[in-house]
């Protein structure tokens, strides 16, 4: 069984970003667990550094548990979401117990654009970088949701090839490096 902790960077119900996630679930191959972290936490306050909220605590024994994480963001304003963002500052803390030191990963995204959220991946990588996670680098999935999808959120059927092959690309990643 490979595990994976995975971040999806907007809260919205009809999130495409938490499509494009499922649909890489769907298409990746056996044994691979997603466990979808609840993205609505407090804002990080570094006064609780030394008594997390429970979700949070949570969150980082999830990530802790995980053989690998898979962040999922939308592009705001230029950037990877401030939801995203909350997330991992909970997660890297208290310091030195990051719960992301180390762990292979991956960074795919989705627009209504051709961009595909490529700049709020951009971003995140250097995030990630800083936690020296073990970042794959192909293939890169900047997700066009406008086309890609269809209107149950599931990849149309000339996108399901190439998530196919992400997916069945960051399960090798991660068993060769968790
Ligand atoms: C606050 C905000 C800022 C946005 N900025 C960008 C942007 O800089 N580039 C872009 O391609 N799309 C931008 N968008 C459009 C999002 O990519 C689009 O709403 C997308 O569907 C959000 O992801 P979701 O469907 O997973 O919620 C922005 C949307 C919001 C709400």
């Amino acid at each position: 069984m490979t595990k994976i902790a995975v971040f999806v960077g907007s809260l919205r119900k009809d999130s495409f970003n938490l499509s494009l996630a499922k649909n890489v679930e769907r298409l990746s191959p056996e044994g691979v667990e997603f466990d979808y972290i609840d993205m609505d936490l407090p804002l990080y306050n570094q006064d609780l550094d030394g008594d997390m909220p429970a979700k949070v605590v949570e969150m980082k024994k999830t990530v802790e548990a995980a053989d690998g994480v898979l962040f999922v963001t939308p592009e705001y304003n230029r950037s990877f979401s401030g939801v995203i963002k909350n997330a991992i500052d909970w997660a890297s803390r208290p310091w030195g117990q990051s719960s992301f030191t180390g762990k292979p990963a991956a960074i795919i995204g989705a627009s209504m654009g051709a961009l595909g959220a490529t700049q709020a991946q951009h971003d995140l990588r250097n995030v990630a970088l800083f936690f020296d996670m073990k970042l794959m680098g192909q293939p890169e999935v900047y997700f066009n949701a406008a086309t890609g999808l269809d209107e149950d959120g599931k990849a149309v059927e000339s996108s399901e090839d190439f998530l196919r092959g992400f997916a069945e690309a960051f399960a090798k990643h991660v068993e060769a490096n968790k």
